[in-house]
């Protein structure tokens, strides 16, 4: 039996709770199937802040380190706590987790399962992935502020973008384009007005394109992408992009696909040197946590892309089958979270 050791950040609000729903997935996925899964449990997060003051130490980060894959519920507490003022946790907790283990993939798929509403008259076909970029541009907190408070304030957040950087991202993309069977690879930024680091993008995607020549590549304003995304969403297979307009278009993308609730994510570092980190898109929703009526899809969905990251292809399917069969057949039939996560773990364990 192999053995995979996994960090398990649960978190925040409904972190816990959706986190719970993927683990009971991915105890019945691999059930059986010569693989076993040793979770270390990492407080971390809000709650973990306010009554210890730290957000993220440097023993954490070792023994984080130590694991095979990390599965994240959210982080973050209830917006405008001001016991919460000075603490920072979104940067200090997970772009840290993002930048020292090197997360320079965020794998954001899109799809429209069957049964599912979405707010689109026509959504078409949509069966996208957005390739983020993780560890640059304008996240990297390359900036500061003077004069502050007064009349005369100037704050400068600068977007980073290496070479180094930027190519290891579009060469990802367009591997994942040329293995999709609609090879097509959109750049999206933002050339006209962001000439710099535009060109740096256009021209590290015009170089790596001619070593794929078997992927077609489209380029878009980031605004007109926004564009295309509501009224075209088919028109897309792989979008590479850096880490910002990313942020942005993978918001739009779950609420064209179904909604936050659905909406997985990978943080891999795919050279293999560190942990790849997955978790769901959404935050760690205060208005609903603790009424146990968090839709734990988008957490499970998340244990699909860790299984597959982790070469285990065959328990991936069965989490992606259940799912989607509980997506065509719950309609808008109101369940708790743990009434999602045992039915699809039921499906699982049906499954041959
Ligand atoms: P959010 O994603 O937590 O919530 C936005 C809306 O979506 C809320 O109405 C919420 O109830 C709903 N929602 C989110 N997930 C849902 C689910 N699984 N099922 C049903 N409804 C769901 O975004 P926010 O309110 O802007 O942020 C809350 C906190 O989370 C903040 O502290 C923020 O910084 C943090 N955050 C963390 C992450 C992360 O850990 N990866 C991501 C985004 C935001
Ligand atoms: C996300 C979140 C994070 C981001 C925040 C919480 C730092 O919005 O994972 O999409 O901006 O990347
Ligand atoms: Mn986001």
């Amino acid at each position: 039996v192999d053995t995979v050791k996994l960090a398990v950040i649960p978190g925040d609000g409904i972190g816990p709770e959706v986190v719970g729903q993927a683990l009971k997935a991915l105890a019945a996925a691999t059930e059986g199937s010569g693989v076993a899964f040793e979770q270390t449990e990492f407080s971390l997060g809000a709650a973990r802040y306010l009554a210890t003051g730290d957000v993220l130490t440097d023993d954490d980060l070792a023994a984080i380190k130590g694991h095979d894959a990390i599965l994240l519920g959210a982080v973050g507490g209830v917006p405008g706590d001001p016991r919460l003022a000075g603490a920072n946790i979104e940067r200090g907790l997970l772009l840290k987790l993002r930048f020292e283990l090197d997360h320079y993939v965020n794998l954001r798929p899109s799809v429209l399962y069957p049964g599912v509403a979405s707010p689109l008259a026509a959504p078409g076909d949509i069966d996208f992935v957005v390739v983020r970029e993780g560890t640059e541009g304008p996240y990297v907190g390359n900036g500061g502020a003077i004069r502050v408070g007064t009349p005369a304030e100037v704050a400068n957040e600068v977007s980073v973008n290496t070479a180094y950087g930027v190519e290891r991202v579009v060469r990802y993309a367009f591997a994942a384009a040329s293995a999709r069977p609609r090879k097509k690879l959109t750049l999206v930024h933002k050339t006209n007005v962001l000439v710099f680091a535009g060109s740096l993008w256009k021209r590290t995607v015009d170089a790596v394109a001619a070593e794929f020549p078997d992927v077609a590549v489209d380029y878009l304003h980031v605004d007109a992408a926004t564009i295309f995304l509501v009224t075209d969403p088919a028109r897309f297979d792989v979008i590479v992009t850096d880490n910002l307009f990313g942020d942005i278009l993978t918001d739009l993308a779950g609420a064209i696909s179904g909604g936050i609730g659905l909406a997985a994510s990978g943080n891999i570092n795919p050279d293999g040197r560190f942990p790849s980190m997955f978790e769901p898109v959404h935050g760690s929703a205060p208005d609903i946590a603790g009424q146990g009526i968090a839709d734990p899809t988008a957490a499970i969905l998340s244990v699909a892309l860790l299984l597959d990251h982790l070469g285990r292809a065959e328990a991936a399917q069965k989490v992606q089958r259940a799912v989607v069969a509980d997506i065509a057949e719950r309609g808008d039939s109101r369940r708790t979270t743990s009434e999602v996560g045992d039915a699809i773990a039921a499906r699982i364990g049906a499954l041959d």
